[in-house]
């Protein structure tokens, strides 16, 4: 199934035009936003903030959290949605996958009826260098729901300069499934930099496969990619 490419010059722009999609969205009742961390979506969220859309209406559901971190750790992906979104936008209600929870496969099952009770109307994705979305690394397979990950070498790489140093990247992390994301009515995925571009090379014009995570996206009906001349450079 095609994928609705959009090439943008950068993140300033990618942001603008998938904060468009959004509230087109909105206002043809999507009513539940999956959300996504890292550097990529937060133009997105700017455009957000600075709006005057209300969102106090709607619910959202994260993609990911690391394993040992609370909510109120700076590192966390819950203090990163607060701090980048929610604390400036209100939403009805806002779920992110518990990394402190004790037992993480109970944790896992509570997610997933978070995401029964709350069906994915819009999905936004960001991409990770070997094509994961959420924390779906190579290999996870598609039907998957709510699982506890072991992080790739090459996503530990990437996010450390999040982190004081690597030693403190954990190597756990809770993820929604791809059987889940592959459920969302709407997807939305951006990609800037250079970085990005094998996954995006991948994911449009490469087999399926599990090796590419994001390849799956070609089986989805409604896959709308934002990506500006850096990433699109493989195409
Ligand atoms: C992390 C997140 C992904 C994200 C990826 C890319 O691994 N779990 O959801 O897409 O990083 O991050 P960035 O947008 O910072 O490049």
């Amino acid at each position: 199934l095609p994928m609705k490419v959009i090439r943008v010059k950068d993140a300033a722009e990618g942001g603008k035009k998938a904060f468009e999609i959004i509230k087109d969205g909105m206002e043809n009742g999507v009513k539940v936003l999956g959300l996504a961390t890292g550097s990529t979506p937060e133009t997105l969220y700017q455009e957000m903030t600075s709006s005057d859309l209300d969102f106090s209406e709607m619910t959202s559901v994260n993609l990911d959290e690391y394993v040992g971190l609370a909510g109120d750790d700076v590192q966390s992906y819950r203090y990163f949605m607060n701090d980048q979104l929610f604390n400036k936008k209100p939403f009805k209600e806002t779920f992110v996958p518990n990394g402190k929870a004790e037992d993480l496969e109970a944790e896992c099952k509570r997610y997933d009826g978070v995401i029964a009770d709350h069906p994915l109307d819009l999905q936004v994705l960001g991409i990770g260098r070997n094509a994961h979305i959420g924390f779906n690394e190579p290999g996870t397979p598609f039907d998957v729901t709510t699982h506890v990950v072991e992080l790739t070498e090459s996503t530990i790489e990437a996010n450390k300069r999040n982190f004081d140093k690597v030693e403190d990247v954990p190597t756990h992390a809770l993820s929604m499934g791809i059987g889940s994301i592959m459920q969302s009515k709407k997807i939305l995925l951006m990609a800037f930099g250079t970085d990005k571009a094998d996954a995006i090379k991948g994911m449009i014009d490469g087999p399926v496969t599990t090796d590419v995570p994001a390849s799956v996206l070609q089986n989805h009906a409604d896959v709308t990619v934002i990506i500006d001349e850096d990433a699109a450079s493989k195409l």
